[in-house]
């Protein structure tokens, strides 16, 4: 009796996200969405884990939040894995974090080649330990030519870092002659930067309740709508993904300009 009343709660659950996906879908999607994925230690806290379960569970809510965001049309997802600051964390909980990659590309990537999505990284690759870099680099080339979903992790990235960097090259390029300083412009900017084959972000979605940016993406945001929750990121699911895609789809974007019917 019971299970058959959960099963039918499910059916109802799942029919009501598949009715406002559907709306959802009749209207403008937002192309690129970037989610700072946190909450993972409190949720392990909370159940009396150590922070490593929660960081599992954070796993598992990739894969579902990366299916779904498949399933709906969205071009490009980009998740905060790994900063440049979290390298500062107990060596256990970092190590573990590296092995995450390897453990979710290990049991999905077959799932995501045939989903057709393709798998990028923006970060240091150089300074990943080796089995991280190796599943990374493996996933990148096995699904280079897929043409879906850009699943963008972002992993051992820091935005002021990636900035420095940026500068740097335009510096060099300077100085060897190559480009002269005049020509230094926002698209010549973004063109050095780590994103440069990827649209901007439309909507960034941070979990847990936290409201800050930490580092991510400070010149892409620059123009995208944010969407703020208190749900902690292992328990972050496809309806909540909607009630941020329904929440952008409300705002009006203007970019400082105004709309044509304020203009007189
Ligand atoms: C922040 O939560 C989360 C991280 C630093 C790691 C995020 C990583 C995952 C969700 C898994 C990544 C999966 C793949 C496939 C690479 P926190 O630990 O700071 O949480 P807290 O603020 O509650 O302590």
């Amino acid at each position: 009796m019971l299970k058959k009343l959960i099963r039918k709660n499910e059916q109802t659950i799942s029919n009501d996200l598949m009715k406002r996906k559907e709306i959802a879908q009749q209207e403008q999607l937002p192309d690129h969405i970037a989610i700072i994925m946190d909450g993972n230690g409190r949720w392990a806290k909370k159940r009396s884990l150590p922070r490593v379960a929660g960081h599992y569970e954070g796993m598992k809510t990739v894969k579902k939040i990366t299916r779904f965001a498949n399933e709906i049309g969205i071009k490009t997802l980009t998740l905060y894995a790994f900063s440049t600051e979290n390298w500062k964390r107990p060596k256990l909980e970092v190590d573990f974090l590296m092995r995450l990659p390897e453990e979710f590309l290990g049991t999905y990537l077959p799932e995501l080649i045939e989903q057709n999505v393709r798998v990028k990284m923006m970060g240091n690759i150089e300074t990943l330990p080796e089995h991280t870099k190796r599943a990374v680099m493996k996933a990148m080339e096995r699904t280079a030519s897929n043409d879906g979903l850009i699943l963008n992790f972002a992993l051992n990235y820091g935005s002021r870092d990636e900035i420095v960097q940026a500068v740097q090259k335009i510096v060099n390029e300077v100085q060897e002659g190559k480009i002269s300083t005049d020509t230094v412009s926002e698209e010549l900017i973004d063109n050095y930067l780590m994103t440069k084959d990827l649209s901007e972000p439309d909507l960034l979605i941070r979990t847990s309740g936290e409201v800050r940016l930490s580092n991510f993406m400070l010149w892409q945001l620059a123009y995208t709508e944010f969407w703020f929750t208190d749900t902690l990121w292992p328990d972050f699911d496809e309806a909540c993904l909607m009630d941020a895609i329904e929440s952008y789809q409300k705002r009006n974007r203007r970019y400082g300009g105004l709309k044509g019917e304020e203009v007189n």
